[in-house]
């Protein structure tokens, strides 16, 4: 692979500013941070573990590992591999049509990274070069403030059908066109960032990201989730667990279902923008586990013990309320178990904010996965049953790795237990889902309650 030259940006209070200068080798990533970005006082680097404060002019470098040969920050901005990817669909067309296609794997992924990586969640912006981020700055405007309402049943009828697997013949580019410049993001379920007009109800109407006004109702960024036909009934089951989160006084975003060209729809406001827009870094604990620990490559390389423990070690190096922290991401592990949701993975949990002031992002993804057989596990995170009964002495013996006395779990989790029995009740109301998908996971849960018990001499 020749060696790759990028430049990021960001858009801060005064508009947008270089950050750094990118290099990418088959061995290494290496970014520096421009005399601008430095002069600026901004913190909010490319990661919270490459703040511009402690590194200074001096170049940040990663090793290309095995399995994450890019800066692991990067990741989440590739369109991922799922085959429900809509950015992945389209731009991989675009690069196909291309008179020199990039070759598959990282190559390929580079210059999706440079298609995609910019506007999307998060506070980074990718281009080839300078030129490209000024054009993109100077014209972005040009795609905002018009709804996409007129090019919307095209939007739709292409979504439709590539949801259905069938073969769409609409060109690339049009729907690019259509998308804008279509931001990034990864995941099983389809989805895109667009703006939606606030308020109690929501018609399904959407415009480009970042748009502030929609016929002179205000806008909001939402992430809008659309359901596959494999996942039927995912979106209300992640909206009802979205809604007992907030029930249980997690901190949730705000969200909306809607039907529309007979597609199920859920629009969640996004959490990494202020009300004016402005972006706000939110990165995955996966991202920085695998930036500060060379060993780390996937998910399964920690166990939940050892995430708690991990949660101590960034700690030291970022502004973070560590105890609350892994309280919190404690206490979320508790009710995904008995809700059914065995994907609080690492880029489930992310850090909002920069190394002054970060905090865990509020919930999302919450989804009960379990009531798919092929997701029915209790914990995507490894979790140790070593010398132990039963979940319920799992769950006590880890709370000393997030920092909760023996006591607090045994209440936390007995609140949970008798709070979620109203779940099951609910999960049984649910107009929006298949009822073998229900029937499915009201058995793991029942099962899972009945064997549940906490031991008395903990
Ligand atoms: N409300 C939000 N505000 C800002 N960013 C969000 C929000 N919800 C999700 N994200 C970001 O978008 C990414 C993908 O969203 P999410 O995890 O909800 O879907 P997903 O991973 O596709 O779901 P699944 O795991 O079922 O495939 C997240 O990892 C997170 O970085
Ligand atoms: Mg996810």
């Amino acid at each position: 692979m020749n060696d790759k030259y990028a430049v990021i940006w960001t858009r801060g209070k005064d508009g947008p500013i270089k950050m750094c200068d990118l290099v990418v080798t088959e061995r290494q990533t290496r970014f520096t941070y421009t005399t601008d970005f430095l002069a600026s006082g901004n913190r909010h680097g490319v990661s919270l573990l490459a703040d511009p404060a402690l590194f200074q002019e001096s170049p940040v470098v990663y090793d290309a590992k095995d399995l994450i040969p890019l800066y692991p920050r990067f990741l989440s901005m590739i369109p991922g591999r799922g085959q429900n990817n809509i950015q992945r669909r389209i731009y991989t067309r675009i690069l196909e049509q291309r008179p020199n296609p990039p070759a598959p794997g990282l190559e390929t992924d580079w210059e999706l990274l440079l298609l995609a990586g910019h506007n999307g969640i998060g506070h980074l912006d990718i281009f080839r070069d300078d030129r490209v981020a000024e054009n993109y700055y100077t014209h972005r405007g040009d795609s905002f403030h018009h709804p996409a309402a007129g090019d919307r049943s095209k939007f739709w009828a292409f979504l439709r059908e590539n949801l259905q697997g069938e073969v769409v013949d609409l060109d690339a580019a049009d729907i690019a066109e259509i998308l804008g410049p279509t931001p990034s993001v990864g995941g099983m379920i389809p989805k895109v960032l667009v703006a939606i007009p606030e308020g109690a109800g929501w018609n399904g109407s959407f415009a480009a990201p970042g748009t502030t006004e929609i016929n002179g109702t205000p806008c909001l960024d939402v992430v809008l989730k659309i359901e596959p036909m494999e996942y039927q009934g995912v979106l209300a089951l992640e909206a009802l667990c979205l809604d007992w989160h907030r029930r249980l006084d997690f901190e949730v975003p705000r969200f909306w279902q809607c039907e529309q060209d007979g597609m199920r729809l859920l629009a969640i406001e996004r959490f990494d923008r202020t009300p004016e827009h402005q972006p706000i870094p939110l990165e995955s604990l996966f991202s920085l586990f695998a930036i500060g620990d060379r060993e780390f490559q996937e998910t399964a390389d920690i166990d939940m013990d050892e995430l708690g423990r991990r949660i101590e070690v960034l700690g030291e190096v970022i502004h973070l309320d560590v105890r609350a922290t892994q309280r919190e991401i404690y206490r979320r592990f508790v009710l995904a178990f008995f809700t059914g949701n065995g994907d609080m993975h690492l880029e489930n949990l992310s850090l909002l904010g920069g190394p002054e002031q970060a905090r865990l992002a509020p919930v999302y993804d919450p989804a009960p996965m379990r009531a798919w057989p092929r997701h029915n596990t209790r914990s995507a995170i490894p979790l140790s049953f070593e010398g132990t009964e039963g979940m319920g002495e799992v769950l006590l013996k880890l709370a000393a790795s997030f920092g909760v006395s023996t006591s607090h779990a045994k209440e936390l989790i007995s609140t949970t237990l008798e709070a979620t029995e109203a779940y099951l009740e609910a999960l049984q109301q649910l107009p929006d889902v298949p009822a073998n998908r229900i029937k499915y996971l009201l058995g793991v849960l029942t099962r899972e309650r009945e064997q549940f018990s906490l031991p008395t001499t903990f």
